[in-house]
């Protein structure tokens, strides 16, 4: 298949294109597309055909279910049994935005595109491309993140093309996103709200919004066992090829234990890589030292993590070392996926 690229203005998207976009989802196909989180692979959310070849373009088990994209309030009650009561409270504060709400299907949502499951996932993205596809398409695409299973997701359309080339009929680009890792994800079927995956949307601002809400511990890293609420923070993620290794603690003890640790690799005769706040990229003598803003901008990091990622594979990395970040806002998120990538591994100073 010959996989159609096409450029877009960010803030004037062409129409002409997104219409022929929504057409090809509205036939059966598939379109990779921009949001402010990260790019998304869209199909059609009620059309089982198209969910299941999602999950053979990403090479990603079936058992893990999809988000379905909505771009009006009004289109969500047929998708789900009922309204969830916080819903309009979260609805007001965070959408159009990077929070998504696990809430019970409706029959309209075939069970291929929520993996077995009798809930669905529903966002309501702000980015202008991403909106007026799903109008174009008919209102419901289900879209994952529009990576290879396994690998980081995607912030540009050209990592798209590099996962995706030739198994999908068409990527729209319309540059790097926003905010770089994915939605806050809230699962609304239970008593108290629990959030399945940290993101923009922090577990602070939830609660000023609807007071109590609990966390899946396993989205933290320490890794007791359970198993994760959303079956896809279950996999492997976002791993890099090189062995990536996080190091917490007082900044001269970081640097030391890393650099000695770069030292060692290089007798070794490695490749190697830091992930480092802006003001320590002089303390690393790596192959590959990657920085995004200051240690306090976390958002900065946010943006970059996974395109740092990806580069490392390209230059064929083979050690690399990450400072921890802070929790605040978005670090948290960025930690969890930091740590997913890492497999874990951290070594606290
Ligand atoms: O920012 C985002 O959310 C991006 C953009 C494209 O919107 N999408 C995204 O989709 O990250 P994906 O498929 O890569 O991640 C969806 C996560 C998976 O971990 C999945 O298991 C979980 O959401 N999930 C989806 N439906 C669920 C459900 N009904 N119950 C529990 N977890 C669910
Ligand atoms: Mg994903």
């Amino acid at each position: 298949m010959i996989t159609e690229y096409i450029r877009l203005d960010r803030d004037d998207p062409d129409p002409e294109a997104i219409r022929r976009a929504g057409a090809v989802i509205r036939s059966g196909g598939l379109v990779a597309f921009p949001t402010e989180t990260v790019y998304g692979l869209g199909g059609g959310a009620l059309q089982a055909e198209s969910s299941r070849r999602i999950y053979a373009a990403k090479g990603r088990p079936s058992d893990n279910p999809l988000i379905v994209h909505i771009c009006s309030m009004e289109d969500l009650p047929a998708i789900v049994e009922d309204v969830p009561s916080f819903v309009p409270a979260l609805a007001g504060a965070f959408w159009p935005g990077p929070l998504t709400m696990i809430m019970k299907k409706s029959e309209l949502i075939p069970s291929e595109t929520t993996g077995g499951l009798d809930t669905v996932a529903v966002r309501f993205p702000s980015h202008k491309t991403a909106m007026a596809l799903i109008r174009e398409a008919g209102g419901y695409v289900a879209a994952p993140s529009a990576n290879r299973s396994g690998r980081p997701s995607t912030t540009t359309g050209e990592h798209c093309l590099e996962d995706l080339d030739g198994r999908i009929e068409m990527i729209l680009d319309a540059g790097p996103v926003g905010i770089g890792l994915e939605s806050t994800i809230v699962d609304l079927t239970r008593d108290v709200p629990e959030i399945l995956r940290p993101g923009a949307v922090t577990e602070q601002m939830l609660r000023e919004v609807i007071g109590n809400v609990s966390v899946d511990r396993t989205i933290y890293g320490e890794d007791d066992g359970r198993a994760p609420r959303a079956p896809g923070m279950k996999y492997r993620h976002y791993a890099p090829e090189g062995e990536l290794l996080i190091v917490e603690g007082g900044h001269s003890e970081v640097r030391r234990y890393i650099r000695d640790a770069l030292e060692r690799d290089r007798a070794a005769g490695k490749k190697t890589g830091v992930i480092c706040a802006e003001e320590h990229r002089e303390d690393y003598p790596a192959d590959s030292v990657k920085s995004a803003g200051s240690a306090e901008d976390e958002t900065a990091v946010a943006r970059s993590l996974f395109r740092f990622l990806r580069d490392f594979d390209r230059e064929g990395v083979e050690r690399i070392y990450s400072e921890a970040f802070s929790q605040d806002g978005i670090g948290q998120a960025v930690m969890n996926r930091l740590m997913k990538a890492a497999g874990h591994r951290i070594v606290k100073l």
